[in-house]
C-alpha cells in the first residue's frame, strides 16, 4: 500500500490526522482509488399516471391552447432537455399494477376511459400511452424504463407488450404497432417486474414474489431476446428481509433489484407535515431522515453481497425524495407539493450518497418529474416554475458518467436539540480533464469554510463555480416569484496550489469545476 493510500485509509477510520489541517472542515480527494464510474442513470426520473404529472404536467394533447409539440408541453420539454435525463420510469408506481397497456394504444378516440383507482379515482382517458411515452423518451434522449403489471396483469399481457414495443419481426403485436403508426421498434432497456409488490403491487410475501419474479423474468428474457435489464421489485425502505429472501431465491433471475425510500420529515406517514410551513426542527429532521439513505444502501448492499459478491446485480433506488402533506387546496390523492431550499439540500446530499455507493447503486429515479412529490417542475395552466430540486439536478449533471473520486470528509456537526448530523456534505468526480466538486452546508445559521485537499491533481484554476442558496430554509419558487431560489455565480473560494478553500453560506450548495 502506498504511503498516501495508507494515510487516507487511517484518516478515514480516524487514526491519523492530516498534518497542517487547520480547518475543522476538510475534504480529501483520493485520486489513487478513482476507478469507478458514477452511472448517469443515478440522475433518472419517474413519471406516473398520478395527479398532474402526465396530464397537465407533460401532456396536454395536440389540440391544447398551451403551446405544445405533438401534445407534449413545449416549455416542459425545453426545461427537461436541459437536465440530460438519462432514464425515465413509467407508468407507475402503484398505477403500473393496474395498467393494461392495450387501453393506451390505437386511435385516441377509441381508447377506453378507465378509473385511476389508486390516485384520486379520476377518469384516465388513456390519451397518453405506450407510443406517447416511448416517443417522449426519444425526444428527451432518455432510456425508457417500463414497469410491467404483475399485481393484476398476466405473463401473456407482458410478453405481448414486449413484442409490441421491441420486435422488428412479422409477429402479431409488432404488426399492430405498425398499423398504429410506428414502423421501427423502440429501444427499451429496462423492464420493472412489478412495483411495490409487497404493498400496492399485490400485498405479496417475498417468497411468493420471488417465484413470480422467476416466472415473469424467464418470459421477459425469451420474448425480449435478452435485451432487457430486468429489475426485480425491491424492499420497502428498511425491510432487509425482503432483500434477503428475494436475493436468496431469485438472484439468477434478475439483472437489478430496486428499493424505495421516501423522506418523511416527521418520520410519521400519517402526519407528514407541510412542504413550506416548517421551522428548524422539521428542517433538521427531514435532512436527518434523508441522510438515512446511506445506512439503508449499505445494509441492503451487504445483504446483496452475500448472494452476489461480484456485484453483478445493481441496486436501483427507483423511487426516492421527500414526501410532505399536499399543498392546501390541491386535490387529495394528487400528491402535489411545493419544493423548497430544504428539498434542494435533500437532493444534493442524496446524490453525494449515491455517488459514494456507485459500486452498487446504478440507477435512481426521483419521485416524480412534474407536479408530484419532489418535482422538478410545477405547472399552473400555461405557466411553469422550476423548483430548487430542478436546479440541483442541473448543477449535478456534470457528475453523470464521470469517474468517482472517493472523498474523506471530516467536518463539524450541525446540532439541533440533542441530535447531530454532519454540517457538510460533499462529492467529487472527474471527466474530460476536469474535476467537479459539489459541497453542501446543511447548517442553516452559520457559514462554513472547508478546505479541499487536491493533492496529486495538478490543478490550475477554478473554471466555473455555481451556488444555490436562498433567503430562508423554506424559500420556494412560485408562479409569481419564480427566481427566489436559483443558481448564481459563486466566488467565495481560493485555490492555492493543490488546496482549495471554500466558504459556504448557511443552507447552500456549491459546485466547482477545476482544471
Ligand atoms: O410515488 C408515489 C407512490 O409511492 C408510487 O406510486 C408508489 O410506488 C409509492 O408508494
Amino acid at each position: 500500500m502506498k504511503l498516501r493510500q495508507l494515510i487516507f485509509t487511517l484518516s478515514v477510520i480516524g487514526l491519523f490526522h492530516l498534518p497542517g489541517a487547520t480547518s475543522q472542515n476538510k475534504m480529501t480527494l483520493d485520486f489513487d482509488h478513482a476507478t469507478l464510474t458514477i452511472n448517469k442513470n443515478i440522475y433518472g426520473h419517474f413519471a406516473e399516471h398520478l395527479g398532474r404529472c402526465i396530464y397537465d404536467g407533460i401532456w396536454v394533447g395536440p389540440d391544447s391552447d398551451i403551446p405544445n409539440i405533438n401534445g407534449y408541453r413545449k416549455d416542459i420539454l425545453e426545461a427537461l432537455k436541459e437536465l440530460n435525463i438519462p432514464v425515465l420510469r413509467w407508468p407507475g408506481g402503484c398505477f403500473a399494477d393496474t395498467y393494461h397497456w392495450k387501453d393506451g394504444v390505437g386511435p385516441v378516440e377509441n381508447r377506453p376511459k378507465i378509473k385511476n383507482y389508486f390516485w384520486g379515482g379520476v377518469i384516465e382517458d388513456n390519451s397518453f400511452g405506450t407510443h406517447e411515452f416511448l416517443n417522449l423518451c426519444e425526444i428527451l434522449g432518455a432510456d425508457p424504463y417500463v414497469s410491467v403489471n404483475v399485481g393484476s396483469g398476466t405473463v401473456e399481457e407482458m410478453v405481448e407488450w414486449i413484442e409490441y414495443m421491441t420486435s422488428d419481426e412479422d409477429v402479431p403485436m409488432a404488426n399492430w404497432r405498425r398499423e398504429n403508426g410506428r414502423e421501427d421498434p423502440w429501444d427499451v432497456k429496462f423492464l420493472g417486474i412489478g412495483n411495490e409488490s409487497w404493498g400496492c403491487g399485490g400485498e405479496m410475501r417475498p417468497e411468493y414474489y420471488s417465484d413470480l419474479l422467476r416466472r415473469y423474468s424467464l418470459y421477459a428474457n425469451l420474448y425480449g431476446q435478452r435485451k432487457f435489464k430486468r429489475i426485480g421489485c425491491g424492499a420497502n425502505g428498511t425491510d432487509y428481509n425482503w432483500t434477503d429472501v428475494v436475493m436468496s431465491r431469485a438472484a439468477r433471475h434478475m439483472d437489478a433489484l430496486s428499493v424505495h425510500y421516501y423522506t418523511i420529515a416527521t418520520g410519521n406517514w400519517g402526519n407528514k407535515s407541510s412542504a413550506t410551513d416548517f421551522g428548524e426542527e422539521l428542517y433538521f429532521s427531514a435532512l436527518k431522515h434523508s441522510l438515512h439513505m446511506d445506512e439503508l444502501i449499505s445494509k441492503h448492499s451487504a445483504i446483496m453481497d452475500k448472494y452476489d459478491p461480484q456485484k453483478r446485480i445493481p441496486l436501483m433506488v427507483d423511487e426516492w425524495g421527500i414526501w410532505t402533506d399536499p399543498e392546501p387546496g390541491s386535490t387529495p390523492g394528487f400528491l402535489y407539493q411545493q419544493n423548497s431550499m430544504r428539498d434542494a439540500l435533500i437532493a444534493a446530499t442524496t446524490f453525494d450518497i449515491f455517488h459514494k455507493h456507485c459500486d452498487r447503486v446504478q440507477m435512481a429515479n426521483i419521485a416524480q418529474m412534474v407536479n408530484v412529490l419532489q418535482a422538478m417542475i410545477l405547472t399552473k395552466d400555461d405557466q411553469m416554475v422550476l423548483t430548487p430540486t430542478y436546479h440541483i439536478f442541473n448543477m449535478y449533471k456534470v457528475h453523470q458518467n464521470a469517474t468517482y473520486i472517493p472523498v474523506m470528509l471530516k467536518c463539524e456537526d450541525y446540532k439541533f436539540g440533542n441530535e447531530t448530523i454532519p454540517a457538510l456534505s460533499g462529492t467529487a468526480s472527474q471527466k474530460d480533464g476536469k474535476i467537479n466538486i459539489s459541497l453542501s452546508n446543511l447548517n442553516p445559521n452559520e457559514s462554513k469554510t472547508i478546505e479541499v485537499d487536491l493533492e496529486g491533481a495538478k490543478v490550475k484554476n477554478v473554471t466555473n463555480a455555481v451556488i444555490l442558496t436562498a433567503p430562508q430554509i423554506n424559500s420556494v419558487n412560485t408562479f409569481e416569484n419564480p427566481d427566489v431560489v436559483k443558481p448564481e455565480h459563486f466566488s467565495d473560494f481560493r485555490l492555492k496550489k493543490e488546496k482549495l478553500s471554500v466558504t459556504l453560506p448557511p443552507h447552500s450548495i456549491v459546485t466547482l469545476e477545476i482544471q
